[in-house]
């Protein structure tokens, strides 16, 4: 079956090139302080160190987290002590108070999917105990509480502005005292941008997109053989800055309309599939610039093989922890990162787009649909997938190795 591609990540027109640079930049970036990174997590290294924590501080860590942050925290010399979340993903207070040591210097929370934390409150939390307050908007640029940006609550916030725009890398930073501007070489970005162009056009043409969503799982197979599962969360050089095609492209990315689209889109999916999304999640707040649509199922997995099938890509975020996280001691945690996947709500995606992953969703999760077997296409489809596949994995890594 022909299927438009759709994936949570904003892809990038083809256009963007002959388009008009904003004039205003969203926060962080129309902040003087605000510095830019290759990725959030070289911001989240530079900013412990302008707050000037070290091997004698403790930062207070939701058990719930992507785990490259951690990384980073630990990379910067911190110790990290994991805090528990409620069954609404906030801080749990009781936990938190039971967790405070003399060397507790931090409390760092993260806005999970652009849905924001009371921040207000936990700065007046920190104030009242003399801790820094750091916010993790990775997933939520252009997120507000009452018109005031996620971010700007806390001594320091870093957000990542890729997840938001489809430009190559970015992860900007804010904090009491700005980081040194980042020194390392300039890359160009230009096999990212390639591979963002490319996913618009899976976006829009079935052709191109059932070509990519039949290479992908090859690729994928092909990757997994090279790495070991917490390559992801690998800090890198920390003082990677953006690329030049980031810094040439994002200007004409942003746009004062993308938090309302993101939300539209989040309403739309909402009303076609509330009854699946996990608590936390099934109520927009005002200020949301949501980073993708949560659905809660027994096998994820399973039914992200199925979505595949409709031309869905979606993911199963946050699958392993930091290997420092005491899995055992956070069941809830853990229940999140098995159970909970994410699908598209980008900016840019169209009406029939949206109703191609809601269709999508309740298919695969129908109990007919739910009782076949996933790999129950004929074995005629496979052999003509697989050879497109080694066709594409060919193709991929010889253009890898040229960049
Ligand atoms: C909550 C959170 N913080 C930090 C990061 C690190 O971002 P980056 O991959 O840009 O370093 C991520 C990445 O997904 C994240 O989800």
């Amino acid at each position: 079956m022909w299927a438009r591609r759709l994936a949570i990540w904003p892809t990038l027109p083809i256009n963007v090139y002959f388009r008009n640079e904003s004039t205003c930049l969203p926060y962080p970036l129309n902040d003087d302080g605000c510095r830019v990174f290759s990725r959030a997590r070289h911001a989240i290294w530079n900013a412990c160190h302008t707050l000037g924590l070290g091997a004698k501080d403790i930062v207070l860590v939701p058990a719930y987290h992507h785990g490259s942050e951690v990384e980073a925290m630990l990379q910067a010399g911190v110790n990290i002590r994991y805090y528990k979340m409620t069954e609404l993903l906030e801080p749990d207070l009781q936990n938190l108070e039971s967790l405070l040591t003399p060397d507790v210097r931090v409390l760092y929370i993260i806005h999970y999917l652009g849905f924001p934390q009371d921040a207000g409150r936990w700065r007046q939390w920190c104030d009242d105990r003399g801790l820094l307050l750091f916010e993790d908007a990775a997933q939520a640029f252009l997120t507000e509480i009452d018109h005031k940006p996620v971010g700007s609550f806390g001594h320091a916030g870093v957000f990542c502005l890729y997840k938001t725009y489809g430009v190559p890398d970015g992860g900007a930073v804010i904090s009491m005292a700005p980081p040194p501007l980042p020194g390392s070489a300039i890359k160009q970005g230009g096999w990212r941008v390639f591979k963002r162009h490319f996913n618009w056009l899976a976006e829009r043409w079935a052709a191109i997109g059932s070509m990519h969503l039949s290479c992908k799982p090859m690729l994928k197979w092909f990757k997994k053989k090279k790495c070991d599962p917490h390559r992801e969360f690998a800090l890198g050089d920390p003082f990677s800055p953006p690329s030049a095609m980031t810094m040439r492209l994002l200007p004409k990315v942003v746009d004062s309309t993308t938090a309302a689209r993101r939300r539209k889109n989040y309403y739309f999916l909402l009303h076609k599939l509330g009854h699946l999304v996990p608590r936390p999640f099934a109520a927009l707040p005002a200020g949301a610039c949501p980073f993708a649509f949560p659905v809660e199922v027994n096998d994820a997995p399973s039914v992200l093989k199925k979505l595949r099938r409709y031309g869905v890509e979606g993911i199963l975020f946050w699958r392993n922890a930091h290997p420092s996280l005491p899995v055992q001691e956070f069941p809830r945690s853990m229940a999140f990162r098995n159970r909970v996947f994410a699908i598209p709500v980008h900016q840019d995606l169209t009406p029939s787009e949206l109703n191609q992953i809601a269709d999508a969703v309740l298919n695969a999760t129908s109990s007919a649909e739910m009782q076949q077997s996933v790999t129950g296409t004929n074995s005629r489809e496979s052999l003509k997938q697989l050879i497109k596949s080694i066709f594409l994995v060919i193709w991929d890594c010889n253009l890898c190795q040229q960049l």
